[in-house]
């Protein structure tokens, strides 16, 4: 399998989309509890959703068939590790082995993510002490057993989303608002992404290894002091603490110092933390592509987050903006040109250019991998099932013409992904708003796929962009 001509795919989720919760062995993970919770409001589950554990045949065929050449999917760490005494569950193996083969009959690149959002549930949270030593071993017997047979390896994704959702706005499981947390568990993350980097150099694979990043960088309509100021922290809390430690094994003393006068206690820090990232940096970038960080000085005063798929935000045009504050850091900026997505999410095309070029500025060279872009709707499908989504494939070839143009600009970009391949679960927002390329139908009990009018646009574009 060539990872060295460009990468064409789509991207999905082990929670999103397998189901088959407690199917063949697979442990209870973080979600499955806190969706069987009460704390889960809508009750709604990713028990079953689109079934891709047992519609993975027909869904890859469906992206072959579709011209895509790579498939980003996550693994479950607990349908591969249920319980805490490491004993490998082997159906969980089997399942992932199967999909693979099913990949390499068509010539499809696996990029593979280790954590997207969802851990077994007897680690329980990211600020649980012991998770970057677990989750090093998880990896290290992932890279063991799959090898070169997984071409591109990251190692979360989004660490700063994920941590935001877990500790800021508190909308994912623990449903915290606490920034000592939100610290712990960003330093975790840190170490899992540098431990199991260390564990995957002792193979001496072929394969390469990266992280997926969430947010773009910070910009702001001004560049007076005070704006730039702004943005600069912004990135602190967004950007820098996953990339620099990640790509240039480094954490910025003034980036310690400023979450120090935060009144953060940094006591759990390991004596030996920055040998440790130093000495294991990754490969390649994985870079999802939504909307830009807009900020501006902090004037409010206040510190505050909200998301868009906090549970009051219904996709109706009075769903909360996405927005965030810290106090004497910076806010989110609004620029009344700039068009919002039905959950309160800008679409500005233009940020696909300006994340890769700055990625570069900070970063060089480095491969970069789009793994994540795509348009959330309320899809309505004929009485065939088949979507007119005229919506998404504008959204989808706005963003790409700026992707492509920062790739001809001379950004080392080796790939881009949609998210999503199919219909599956949307986190927080259930399956209402959906995202994927391919329409499943969640009511007439078979989850019958049917490919919407962006699948045949993006099959089009490919082949006309195959050879860039
Ligand atoms: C990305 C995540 O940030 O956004 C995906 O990696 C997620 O898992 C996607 O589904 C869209 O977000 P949402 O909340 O609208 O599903």
């Amino acid at each position: 399998m060539s990872k060295d001509k460009f990468l064409w795919g789509s991207a999905t989720a082990a929670y999103q989309c397998e189901g088959a919760w407690d199917e063949d062995g697979k442990g209870p993970s973080i979600w499955d509890d806190y969706c069987h919770s009460t704390a889960n409001l809508t009750g709604i589950t990713g028990d079953v959703s689109c079934d891709h554990y047992h519609h993975f045949k027909e869904d890859i065929k469906m992206m072959a068939e579709g011209n895509q050449n790579t498939y980003r999917f996550s693994l479950s760490w607990s349908r591969i590790l249920p319980k805490d005494d490491h004993v490998v569950n082997e159906a969980g193996f089997r399942f992932y082995d199967e999909l693979i083969d099913e990949c390499e009959k068509y010539g499809i690149v696996p990029n593979v993510t280790l954590v997207h959002y969802d851990l077994p549930d007897y680690i329980g949270t990211w600020t649980n002490p012991k998770v970057s030593d677990e989750f090093a071993y998880y990896a290290s017997v992932v890279f063991k057993h799959f090898g070169n047979r997984i071409p591109l390896y990251t190692t979360i994704n989004e660490p700063n989303h994920n941590a935001y959702c877990n500790y800021c706005v508190g909308n994912y499981p623990p449903n915290e608002t606490n920034l000592q947390h939100y610290c712990e568990c960003a330093y975790n993350m840190i170490l899992c992404t540098a431990k199991a980097v260390k564990e995957f150099r002792k193979l001496n694979l072929n394969s390469l290894i990266g992280i997926v990043q969430g947010c773009g960088p910070a910009v702001s309509l001004k560049d007076d002091p005070e704006y730039l100021e702004a943005v600069k922290y912004c990135d602190y809390f967004c950007n820098d603490w996953v990339l620099d430690p990640a790509i240039k094994g480094i954490l910025e003393d003034e980036l310690i110092e400023a979450v120090k006068a935060k009144g953060i206690d940094l006591s759990f820090v390991d004596p030996n933390f920055k040998d440790i990232i130093k000495n294991n940096t990754i490969d390649f970038l994985g870079q999802n592509i939504y909307s830009r960080m807009l900020v501006k000085p902090n004037t409010s005063g206040i510190t505050s987050f909200t998301v868009n798929n906090a549970g009051n935000n219904d996709g109706t045009n009075n769903s909360a903006r996405e927005t965030r504050a810290i106090k004497d850091w910076f806010e989110f900026d609004r620029d009344e040109n700039t068009q919002l997505n039905k959950w309160g999410r800008e679409i500005y095309p233009k940020c696909g250019y300006i994340t890769l070029t700055k990625r570069k500025e900070r970063y060089g060279n480095i491969p970069i991998y789009i793994t994540e872009n795509g348009h959330g709707c309320y899809d309505i499908a004929d009485e065939n099932g088949y979507v007119e989504d005229d919506e998404r494939i504008e959204f989808l070839n706005n963003y790409l013409q700026w992707i492509l143009k920062a790739k001809e600009d001379g950004v080392n970009v080796q790939g881009y992904y949609v998210w999503s391949t199919m219909d599956l679960y949307s986190w927080i927002n259930g399956y209402k708003k959906r995202y994927g390329l391919v329409r499943v139908d969640y009511e007439d009990g078979n989850l019958k796929r049917t490919p919407k009018k962006s699948y045949y646009w993006y099959k089009e574009f490919i082949k006309k962009y195959q050879n860039i």
